[in-house]
């Protein structure tokens, strides 16, 4: 073994998973250290780098990295959306790879799929907003939109709030309620499962929690659906009428100062000058770094939004590491073995 040599590990979506990476709730500490961590000022945090391919259909890829100082880890996202990938070519919108390095010598130390890691950390950011700002009786969640989010966000309310125990789902075809009840249902086999047939007032209306994970850019969840006590969980882009928000005791982000400059609701209403930074209750790591309180009573209700903060999936991204490694899963890269010239048939090699 050379002295220069640079191993990393590989990580599989699939070694992932059997590593048991798909564990909501390592997500959650993962993200309240992030959140804290990036408080106390440990984390580097740059601005991402977009690259759109296509302006009407915006299928882009984003480099989006950040540093743990304390964890001495360095990592990127390195992630594709392809919107118009489902529907042309029956694929998936968005597919990621990360890769973390350390930072004593600077060399990498883990090459993973990031889908998964994407996704998880959707739902368990949702999950840490819910573990403070739903009600923890919850019974009964209501999901607007059928897909990957939806799904994700299903096991990672479960986990957060243990007592949901009926599931109402509404999608825009019944074949993708069917869909999500099968796959579901053989994962939570406890929870009863109601399809509302594409009926959105059906899955919404008297659920404690609820969940628009959708691909519209529409209207979608009405003010009147949302009873008192009730959480609600905004994942996608416009999917709530303006009358929801303003309805709602307290309105939480992950970054209020990031939403307000994209283009889900709480950002149209901020252009619209229907909603102002008084209206903001507060961003989640106030909340998690208790120094504002989350749901104070049971009649409260509560709007949560999340664009995403890069960061977190590093956080978890490094966590899912940890377990990879502990598992011994995964497979040794070799990166070099040697220096550039210290190999011995360079000169067979070199093209002049
Ligand atoms: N907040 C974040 O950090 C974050 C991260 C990733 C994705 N997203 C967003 O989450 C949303 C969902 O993503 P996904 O991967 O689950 O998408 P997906 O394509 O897998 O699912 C979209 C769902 O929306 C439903 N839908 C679309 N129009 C509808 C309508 N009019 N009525 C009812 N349902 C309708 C579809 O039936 C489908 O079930 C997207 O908007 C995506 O951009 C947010």
């Amino acid at each position: 073994m050379s002295n220069h040599d640079i191993h990393c590990r590989f990580f599989s979506q699939e070694d992932l998973l059997a590593a048991g990476c798909l564990d909501v709730g390592m997500a959650m500490e993962a993200v309240e250290f992030g959140l804290r961590a990036f408080q106390e000022g440990d984390v580097l945090f740059p601005e991402k780098i977009v690259q759109i391919f296509n302006d009407e259909t915006q299928e882009r890829i984003n480099c989006l990295p950040a540093t743990f100082k304390g964890r001495k880890i360095c990592g990127v996202k390195w992630v594709s959306v392809f919107p118009p990938n489902p529907v042309k070519y029956g694929l998936q919108n968005l597919s990621a790879v990360i890769i973390l390095s350390e930072i004593e010598n600077g060399f990498p130390i883990a090459f993973m799929e990031g889908t998964l890691c994407s996704n998880i950390r959707v739902g368990s950011v949702g999950a840490v907003a819910a573990k403070h700002l739903a009600k923890p009786d919850s019974r009964t969640i209501g999901f607007i939109g059928a897909g990957e989010q939806a799904k994700m966000h299903l096991i990672a309310m479960k986990t957060a709030v243990p007592s949901l125990e009926t599931c109402r789902i509404a999608a825009k075809e019944g074949v993708e309620e069917d869909q999500f009840v099968t796959e579901m249902s053989a994962i939570i086999p406890t929870m009863q499962f109601e399809k509302a047939g594409s009926d959105l007032s059906k899955a919404a209306s008297d659920a404690d929690i609820i969940v628009t994970a959708t691909s519209a850019q529409a209207p979608l969840l009405k003010a009147e659906w949302m009873k008192p006590g009730a959480f609600y969980s905004h994942v996608g882009g416009w999917e709530d009428e303006y009358a929801v928000a303003k309805q709602c005791d307290k309105i939480v982000c992950d970054d209020w100062e990031t939403v307000k400059h994209r283009t889900q609701t709480l950002s149209r209403m901020y252009k619209d000058g229907e909603l102002t930074d008084d209206n903001l209750y507060a961003d989640l790591w106030e909340i998690v770094l208790g120094k504002k309180p989350g749901r104070e009573n049971d009649d409260e209700r509560i709007y949560f939004n999340a664009v995403g903060l890069a960061y977190l999936d590093v956080a978890i991204a490094i966590a899912m590491y940890d377990r990879g490694l502990e598992t011994g899963l995964g497979q040794d890269l070799q990166i070099q073995h040697e220096m550039i010239f210290e190999h011995t048939r360079l000169k067979d090699w070199v093209r002049f």
